[in-house]
């Protein structure tokens, strides 16, 4: 296994009020794998994905991380992830020297022109600064930065949030075809399930801090056990149904993680809730962790 995340917890004491939004997350990544992380706004999504990579500053950490992959992020938004006042051969070259500080000047320079074209951008680019780009041109500078790293594992969270859907296609495309080539992973963190079933082979549903339901593509999206996921999967808009079909969602939001609730912390806003569920999570619903 390239990676295995076994009961991660981060928590955070602010003022005496402690915040647990990661609470028991195990997952693994195979090498060269395409696993995805999905889930509402606020389960603990980003947290987890960066405390797998040690970017987490005064948080209180727990569980077990091993395998120790070289990591490259790509985050939901390239303006805010590139820095605005460097051309962007420079920024690429600072990802290079990580991989490779001994790198010289030429050498740097002829392969930011190698990972601009394995990007689709034409050589120009690297003189650019990243306000002359456009969204989706962003989002290729950040996969060439993420590239230069050399990583095992790309973790891409909501990389196309920021970005009109065909755009969105281009650069998720993109990332796929670069990880085949450099036989990186990938574990794409989405609330999208659709660019699940598109992109990845291996599923973990999140919420509230915790997996919830895991297994292959075909077994989570094609039969799913838990609610939160049956919620998920029915709130995907369908084109398939008449056009005046309501629109399904799951009733209220993601509590806050300093106030989860007790047993299924699901249980709040699941239609199927028994008055057990305030204790403990039912039998069936743990199957769901295959
Ligand atoms: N550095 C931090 N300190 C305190 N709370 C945080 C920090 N980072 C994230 N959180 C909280 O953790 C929760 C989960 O955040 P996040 O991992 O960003 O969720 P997701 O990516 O699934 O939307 C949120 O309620 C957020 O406010
Ligand atoms: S344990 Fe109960 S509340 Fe939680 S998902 Fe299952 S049925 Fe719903
Ligand atoms: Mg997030």
């Amino acid at each position: 296994m390239l990676l295995e995340v076994e009961h991660l917890r981060v928590a955070f004491r602010m003022e005496g009020v402690l915040s647990v939004p990661v609470r028991d997350v195990s997952f693994s990544v195979p090498e060269n794998g395409r696993v995805a992380l999905v889930g509402e706004s606020g389960c603990g999504k980003s947290l987890t994905s960066l405390a797998v990579g040690g970017l987490v500053d005064r948080a209180e950490i727990s569980g077990m991380i091993s395998g120790s992959p070289r990591i490259a992020y790509i985050f939901q938004n390239p303006m805010q992830s590139l820095n605005p006042v460097m051309r962007v051969g420079k920024q690429i070259v600072e990802g290079l020297r990580r991989a490779d500080p001994s790198i010289s000047d030429k050498s740097a320079e002829a392969r930011v022109l190698q990972l601009l074209e394995s990007v689709g951008l034409p050589s120009a680019t690297t003189r650019k600064f990243p306000c002359e780009l456009s969204g989706g041109q962003q989002q290729r500078v950040m996969i060439a930065m993420a590239l230069a790293q050399e990583p095992d594992l790309l973790i891409a969270d909501e990389p196309t949030t920021a970005l009109d859907v065909t755009t969105q296609k281009e650069v998720l495309d993109l990332v796929n075809r670069v990880a085949d080539e450099h036989k990186t992973a990938v574990l794409l963190i989405t609330h999208n399930l659709g660019l699940v079933a598109q992109y990845s082979k291996y599923v973990n549903v999140m919420y509230a801090g915790e997996i919830i339901e895991r297994g292959t593509v075909p077994e989570v999206l094609g039969s799913p056990i838990h609610p939160y996921t049956q919620g998920l999967l029915a709130a995907v808009p369908r084109l398939d149904l008449p056009k005046d079909s309501p629109l399904v969602g799951i009733p209220g939001t993601v509590p806050p993680p300093t106030d989860w609730p007790s047993g299924c912390a699901f249980h709040p806003r699941c239609p199927k809730a028994t008055a057990e569920c305030a204790r403990a999570v039912a039998k069936s619903c743990m199957t769901a962790l295959r």
